[in-house]
């Protein structure tokens, strides 16, 4: 039987980068003779638009009965103003919740062409191999209660920060395990040093490290500090554990390191299908303009072939042709400086030239 694979799209720049990331996966699949068929749905504001909600069913049908979802981003400005759950990102919240998607790895690593891209010198970034691994499925993002009410003072919004012991076990267990394969070291931030539910956070973590992974060295961050340190001296760190809230700025940061947010990609694991998607949103500004960066995208394809399908080799082909692409010199916008020997191409070019390196 086939690996299937559900295909989202999303918004803004979504369907370029998906086009791409497409086409890349079906070429590396051919050439290891592995059998995939994949099929795309409607998501997000491109559901919405059409007078869906930001999931339609057929869409949550399609990636129940698939082995991998492959994910655009989600997002579109004309929502700015709408409360969160009419949001089109919504669509994505309700994926990792229903599939129980509670790992989020965020692998921060430079590609060697591109270090020159990063904001940080190059002394600094050199050697960085970070895994961010993300609670996705518990603390503020979903939370009862939750919402909009009103006092004497007047309106007011809130949200709940509360994790089960079951809930940061299980996280941090992903954590050590992906440690055991790398540097055995886990760096986990919190906020032990202002809430209750971060230390019942720290105090678990490193349980489960004292009765099950003693071979792994833990330490803990205060998030605050840890945000400094990643660019600071970003080369410390080997698995970095947050919850879902600290876990998604602190990757944002991580990503700006290797250059560009366009770079990276993400793995959702967990209970039900494992989602694949660029950690960069739909970025309205350049969307239509064969202007965006299609590489987080096609990266995150690569992970779904070596978490989801369990071929690594097929994850590490596509990775090192767009390595290989990047030494050649082909850059979109985002992480072009303007060198000798760069060729500045748009989405499609990018996305072609990472197809012929394959
Ligand atoms: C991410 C995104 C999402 C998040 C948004 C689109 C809800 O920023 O995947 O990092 O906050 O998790
Ligand atoms: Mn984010």
């Amino acid at each position: 039987m086939a690996f299937k694979i559900a295909v989202l799209p999303g918004d803004g720049i979504g369907p370029e980068i998906t086009a791409g990331a497409v086409a890349v996966m079906a070429a590396a699949a051919k050439k290891f003779k592995f059998g995939i068929s994949h099929e795309s749905a409607l998501a997000a504001a491109s559901a919405v638009d059409k007078g869906l909600p930001p999931l339609p069913d057929p869409t949550f049908k399609l990636c129940k009965e698939s082995n991998a979802i492959l994910c655009g981003p989600f997002g579109d400005p004309r929502w700015d103003n709408a409360p969160p759950k009419d949001r089109p990102e919504r669509a994505k919240l309700i994926l990792r919740k229903e599939f129980d998607l509670f790992a989020n790895l965020r692998p921060v690593q430079p590609i060697k062409a591109l270090i020159d891209a990063s904001p940080l010198k190059r002394e600094l970034i050199e050697g960085v191999d970070i895994l961010v691994v993300r609670e996705l499925t518990g603390g503020l993002y979903f939370a009862e209660p939750r919402g909009y009410a009103e006092d004497a003072k007047g309106k007011y919004a809130f949200n709940t920060l509360r994790y089960h012991v079951w809930e940061i076990e299980r996280v941090a267990k992903a954590a050590f395990e992906a440690a055991r394969l790398r540097g055995k070291r886990v760096c986990s931030a919190d906020k032990a040093n202002a809430l209750e539910s971060m230390q019942l956070w720290r105090e678990t973590v490193q349980r489960i490290r004292d009765t099950q992974y003693t071979d792994i060295t833990l330490t803990h961050m205060y998030v605050d500090n840890c945000a400094m340190q990643l660019v600071a001296k970003p080369r410390q760190f080997d698995v970095l554990l947050a919850e879902n809230l600290f876990g998604d700025v602190l990757s944002d940061i991580g990503a700006e390191l290797t250059g560009s947010l366009g770079m990276l990609p993400s793995a959702s694991l967990g209970t039900g299908t494992p989602l694949f998607e660029p950690v960069h949103g739909s970025a309205p500004d350049i969307s239509g303009k064969d202007k965006a960066n299609p590489c987080a995208m096609i990266l995150s394809a690569a992970l779904m072939f070596t978490h989801a399908a369990k071929r690594p080799d097929i994850g590490k082909c596509i990775e090192d042709a767009v390595s290989k692409t990047l030494a050649q010199g082909y850059r979109t916008g985002d992480i072009a400086r303007g060198s000798t020997g760069e060729k500045l191409v748009g989405c499609r070019a990018m996305s072609d030239a990472i197809l012929a390196a394959l």
